[in-house]
Order: structure tokens, then sequence, then C-alpha cells
């Protein structure tokens, strides 16, 4: 199988077995590979994942995460025989962000359909721990007070100078994909890097563009008083 081979060496302790989502009606195999640590955990039924939906989160009874991601194209079908599937990266982005000291969820099982995009268009989940969070910093930032903001900005621009001396671009830098819990803690989710080898032109119109949408972002949510933490985010730009 070698379309797993890059995501398995991430993986050295795994167990390999096949599960079967939805036995009764639309009917779904996946090859699964566990770490032993991993829970045993109920699986949604496959009509709650609506048509209009790429991808679908839900927290299992037993208080773990998982995140299933559809296949929108053929195209995308083909990526998982490169190893170049959404989950994939997901997956590889989560271990190679940990690697450099953020706080990304760990990963425990992930599971890639034997027949992609076949029924109901799964082509594969993965399940991880729950963040101690309570909300995305989209949402928090507002009700939590300026000493928790200021916490949240700092780990922000530390987290931010790490990935750009690794000279990798966040694709979906958004507060919707970080989370904090009371105590201002920074937790990122939905993990999907690009890596550069070296800081090129395009890591450098790439870095920018999306710490420009992060300004923005912070700048309708924010007040006078986190300018300094814009300013900070301003001076990373390159
Ligand atoms: N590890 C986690 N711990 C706690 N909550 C999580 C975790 N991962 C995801 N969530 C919750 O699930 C929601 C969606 O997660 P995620 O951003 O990965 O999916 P998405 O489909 O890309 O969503 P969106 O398009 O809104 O960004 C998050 O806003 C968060 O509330
Ligand atoms: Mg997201």
């Amino acid at each position: 199988m070698p379309f797993f081979t890059s995501v398995l060496n991430q993986f050295p302790e795994h167990s390999l077995k096949v599960r079967t989502i939805n036995k009764d009606r639309q009917r779904q195999c996946f090859i699964v590979h566990r770490k032993p640590q991993a829970p045993h955990w109920q699986e949604e039924s496959a009509h709650e994942i609506k048509n209009d939906e790429i991808s679908r989160v839900i927290e299992t009874p037993e208080g773990y995460i998982v995140k299933y991601i559809k296949q929108r194209t053929w195209h995308d079908n083909l990526r998982i025989f490169f190893g170049a599937s959404k989950i994939s990266a997901e997956l590889r982005s989560c271990i190679f962000l940990q690697n450099i000291g953020l706080r990304v969820p760990t990963v425990l099982e992930y599971g890639m359909a034997f027949i992609p995009g076949h029924l109901w268009g799964v082509t594969g989940y993965y399940l991880m721990e729950k963040h101690p969070a309570v909300d995305i910093v989209k949402h928090h930032f507002r009700h939590c007070n300026q000493t928790a903001r200021q916490r949240i900005l700092t780990q922000l621009i530390r987290d931010l100078q790490r990935l750009r001396d690794a000279c990798c671009v966040y694709r979906d830098l958004s507060f919707r994909n970080m989370m904090t819990n009371d105590n201002g803690e920074l937790f990122w989710i939905d993990t999907n890097i690009r890596r550069y080898s070296k800081a090129s032109d395009q890591f450098i119109a790439d870095w920018n563009k999306t710490l420009k949408v992060l300004l923005q972002e912070l700048s309708m949510m924010s007040e006078p008083a986190e300018h300094d933490g814009q300013r900070a985010i301003q001076a990373l730009m390159l």
C-alpha cells in the first residue's frame, strides 16, 4: 500500500485493521491505523454527514474528536494514491507542528476509505484528543479580559515566529483555527501547512498574504489596546 506510507512512517507503533462504518445501510470500509492508546468509539451514522459538507467534526461520547473529510473531485481521489490527500496533509502537518513546538491535537487513529468516494463520499477521517480549550479564538477573544487577550497574542506571535523560522505557511491561518482556554493558552486546529525548502520569493509572498488576512481579521476583533499585537504581527512580515 504505497499510498499510505508517507503517513505510516509517522505512526511507527500503529496497528492495522479494517473498520466498517454504517454496517446496515451505506456501508463504507476503511483501512485504519491505530495507536495502542486509541480508544474504542462509536461511529457517526453516515446519513448525518450532509451532501453540501466537505468536512465534519464530531465529538464522540467518550470525549474525543473525529474529523471526517470528504473528497470533492476525482482529483482528490487520485491524491490518496500519492499520499497527498487532505487527510494525509493534515496529519503530516500536525506532526510537523508538534515538532516545532506548537500545541496541536494528538492524533490517535486515522482511516482511509477502501474505495475513495464510494457511496457517501468520505475519503477518510482522523480521531484526535480534544483540546482543553473553551472555544475558538475568534469567539472567545471578545469575551475574555485584556490580560487573556494579550496572552493569546503573545503566544500567537511566538508560534508565528516558529512557523517563519521553519519556512512554512499555515494555509488557513485564521482565528477560526486557533482555540483557547480561560488561561489564554493557544491551541491550533485544522492543521494544513505548506513547507518551503528555503525563504524563497514564493514563501515570502505566501507568508505575507496569510499574515495580511490574519491582520484584517484581528482588526475586526480587537480594540486599540491590542494594537501592540497588530504591530508585532506586522513586524513578522517579510
Ligand atoms: N482537537 C480539537 N479539540 C476541540 N475541538 C476541536 C478540535 N478540533 C476541532 N474542534 C472543533 O471543531 C470545529 C471545526 O474544526 P476544523 O476547523 O478542524 O474543521 P473545518 O471543517 O475546517 O471547520 P471550518 O471550515 O469552520 O474551519 C472547530 O471550530 C472546533 O470547535
Ligand atoms: Mg477550520
